[in-house]
């Protein structure tokens, strides 16, 4: 597996990370944890080393799993979870206090069974709390030996400016794939700029650029999908056109969907790092197997001409809804 730094950090992990939070949380109910665990090996040893989770995803269940599943390999990977929202009578409330990162890096560290926590990231932007406060707490956190590396998730370039100044930022953590697009304005060449990493989630769409999932699909109300507005059967339709261009190149190249959505996040700089999600040893290999999938120049701009002509339809989040909200901040 090929190795990708993460901006100036001097943090190398392998070219496609592991998104783990589906294995417990947020694409209907958990799955069977020590199939998951196999899977998180089968994982190493196809040469991944970089494995994202987060105190939310549960909650506690996903960090549960991950750090019993990585505890033989300390030292060997790298774990990013990430801190700043709490689950408050059954809702997602953001919470940077100081007092309560203290007390969720604690949790984190037991969890996940390690002494340090290799990436650890704000999940998303509190407004309460001014950006320099969150970063001295994390600032004193790296002194104390229990973060290595600190990032945001979702977060503006004016916060990132800000954060990044009191205490330099390994890696942001945001959508990105062929069908959101959005940070090529703004945030990428801001990470460019300042030298910070790139590790996009939803690197797939949420399944939907594999070419799987068709207008028909149901999803069960734990499915995070069930609400987004993308994802109702109406924007599934119309944007099949996005997925017939991407199955058009896959068969081109002898490829699949899934893995020209991969190649095209890793083509757009070196210092993206993908986290795709699976919980299926197939999909597992067939995702990583886009690391071997090179778009030439050529075929890069072809590519990127053809989906600046697709408009998609349907938000990424449901309109007004905090979810939405909380975004670039
Ligand atoms: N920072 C944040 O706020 C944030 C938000 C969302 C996600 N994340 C992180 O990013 C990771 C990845 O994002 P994501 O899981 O939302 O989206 P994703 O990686 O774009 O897509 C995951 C979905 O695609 C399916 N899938 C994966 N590989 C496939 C393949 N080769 N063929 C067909 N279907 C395939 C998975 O189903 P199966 O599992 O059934 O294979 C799953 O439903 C998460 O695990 C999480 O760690 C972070």
């Amino acid at each position: 597996m090929q190795k990708r730094k993460l901006g100036n950090s001097g943090l190398e992990v392998s070219s496609i990370g592991l998104g783990c939070m589906g294995m417990s949380y947020g694409y209907g109910p958990a799955s069977d944890k020590n199939e998951m665990i196999s899977l998180i090996h089968a994982a190493i040893d196809r040469g991944v080393n970089f494995f994202d989770t987060a105190e939310v995803y549960g909650p506690y269940v996903n960090e549960e799993l991950v750090g019993e599943a990585l505890a033989p390999f300390k030292g060997m990977v790298v774990i990013a979870t990430k801190f700043g929202i709490q689950m408050v009578k059954g809702k997602q409330m953001l919470d940077s206090k100081p007092e309560t990162i203290r007390k969720s890096v604690e949790g984190s560290l037991k969890r996940l069974r390690v002494d340090t926590i290799d990436l650890y990231y704000q999940h998303r932007v509190d407004p309460n709390i001014p950006i320099e406060e969150v970063a001295g707490v994390v600032q004193d956190l790296i002194r104390e030996g229990k973060v290595r590396h600190w990032g945001l998730s979702e977060a503006g370039v004016e916060t990132i400016r800000r954060a990044h100044v009191v205490q330099p930022l390994t890696a942001i953590q945001s959508e990105y794939s062929m069908m959101w697009r959005r940070p090529e304005e703004e945030l990428l060449p801001t990470l460019e700029e300042l030298g910070i990493g790139f590790v996009p989630f939803s690197p797939l769409g949420k399944g939907f650029l594999t070419g799987t999932i068709d207008k028909n699909v149901k999803f069960v109300s734990s499915d995070f999908r069930s609400i987004v507005p993308r994802f109702k059967r109406e924007n599934l339709e119309a944007n099949q056109v996005l997925v017939e261009l991407i199955k058009r190149i896959a068969a081109k190249k002898k490829v699949t969907p899934a893995q020209i959505a991969l190649a095209w996040v890793l083509a757009q700089k070196t210092w993206i790092i993908p986290i795709p999600g699976t919980r299926k040893l197939e999909r597992l290999e067939e995702n990583l197997g886009a690391v071997d999938v090179e778009l030439t120049t050529e075929e890069l701009t072809d590519l990127n001409d053809a989906l600046s002509k697709i408009e998609i339809s349907g938000d990424r989040y449901p309109e007004g809804s905090d979810f939405a909200k909380r975004t670039g901040k």
